[in-house]
């Protein structure tokens, strides 16, 4: 083991060990519910800029570590971040939510240029070399970008939904769809790489929306993808973790986990932690999955889910999180509970207690 894995927790569960309890961090740590993020997202006037401003990303992603203890910090970005390098119109409309120009054809895709996102990200690269240097040493910084499938449907589709273009294109246009899913998986190798080169310890790939494929076009837009991006970081960085969260994906989240070459699974709400322990070809970590909208109500509900989400995965590498990102109307004193809740049962360990 390496001095760097013994000091960070989250990277010793990711490497397969059971940390009791189990280290913490949260999906949308950084954001709205935080009263001291509100203060700089005005500042910014807008959300890109608050992505692409080094002094800005690098303070926003610090304030949840620094008010709760977390054992990671997150890169604040976007994963649309990157159709944005490659020269694709983004805007996050006040209230609803991002909006792109729609590729719809061979042309639209052709105006986007990979060889933008190097020059487009720095400021990136920039925000990632100051968080790791201001970081404690015993906390992980996780650089993340989308999979190409969920950041393909934004492309696509142009806004969030239920991407029908998207869905459609699948049947009707298939290699359009191929074509844009290579040009992000591409452009994802380089961004992840270079996010490591700058201080990651560890990256994540976010696939909200893997769960809306059926199963051959799972395998070929959501599985194929990611190995490829899995192979092909690892290769150029062999001790470099990477996570992958296949949400909603059901029954294929076991394929994707034995397949795609990832080192951990991130769960979302609706999978049941030990079970899935269980079912996985070959042990590996396990990422969530408290529900967000417990967390947003808190009390006594929250801190019975918070142990036994804890006490079923005890004895197992676990590194607790929730099953999709914090709602914005969570109440600030519920985080600081969950992280303390949890704390507390370094009083109770494993051994202790009846086997999952
Ligand atoms: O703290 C962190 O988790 C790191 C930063 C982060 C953000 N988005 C910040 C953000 C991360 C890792 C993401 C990932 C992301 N972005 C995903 C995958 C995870 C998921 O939630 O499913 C997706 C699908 C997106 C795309 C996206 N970005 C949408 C749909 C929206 C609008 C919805 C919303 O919550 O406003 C965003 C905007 C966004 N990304 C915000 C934040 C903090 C809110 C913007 C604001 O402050 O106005």
């Amino acid at each position: 083991m390496n001095g760097k894995m013994a000091d960070r927790k989250v990277l010793r569960v990711l490497a397969g060990e059971a940390v009791w309890p189990p280290p913490v961090w949260l999906m949308r740590q950084a954001g709205r519910y935080l009263p001291e993020y509100r203060k700089l997202r005005a500042e910014a006037g807008n959300f890109i800029s608050l992505c692409t401003t080094p002094g800005l990303a690098t303070e926003v992603t610090l304030q949840p570590v620094r008010r709760y203890g977390f054992d990671a910090a997150i890169l604040f970005s976007d994963i649309l971040i990157l159709p944005w390098a490659m020269g694709q119109s983004l805007r996050f409309a006040e209230g609803e939510g991002p909006r792109l120009s729609p590729i719809e054809t061979e042309a639209d895709l052709a105006a986007l240029s990979a060889e933008r996102l190097v020059p487009a990200t720095e400021p990136v690269m920039e925000t990632v070399s100051r968080v790791r240097a201001q970081l404690p040493d015993e906390t992980t910084l996780i650089g993340f970008a989308g999979s190409p499938f969920t950041v393909a449907c934004y492309m696509i589709d142009g806004r969030g939904g239920d991407f029908p273009r998207t869905r459609a294109m699948a049947y009707e246009n298939p290699s359009l769809l191929t074509a844009v899913i290579e040009l992000v998986t591409s452009a994802t190798i380089t961004y992840l790489s270079q996010q490591i080169e700058h201080g990651a310890d560890c990256v994540m790939l976010f696939d909200s929306w893997a769960g809306m494929l059926p199963p051959d076009l799972f395998r070929a837009y959501v599985m194929h993808p990611t190995a490829r991006i899995v192979e092909t970081v690892t290769n150029a960085h062999p001790e470099v973790r990477i996570i992958g969260f296949p949400r909603l994906a059901g029954v294929m989240a076991l394929p994707y986990a034995a397949e795609t070459g990832i080192s951990a699974l991130a769960l979302d709400t609706a999978a049941d932690p030990a079970l899935v322990a269980q079912l996985l070809e070959k042990p590996m970590a396990l990422q969530g999955n408290l529900d967000p909208l417990l967390l947003r109500s808190g009390g006594e509900a929250l801190r019975h889910a918070v142990e036994r989400i804890a006490r079923g995965m005890a004895g197992r590498p676990h590194i607790f999180n929730l099953g999709h990102g914090i709602v914005p109307e969570t109440p600030p004193e519920h985080v600081a509970d969950l992280v303390k809740w949890l704390r507390a049962l370094e009083e109770s360990p494993p051994d202790l207690i009846s086997a999952p």
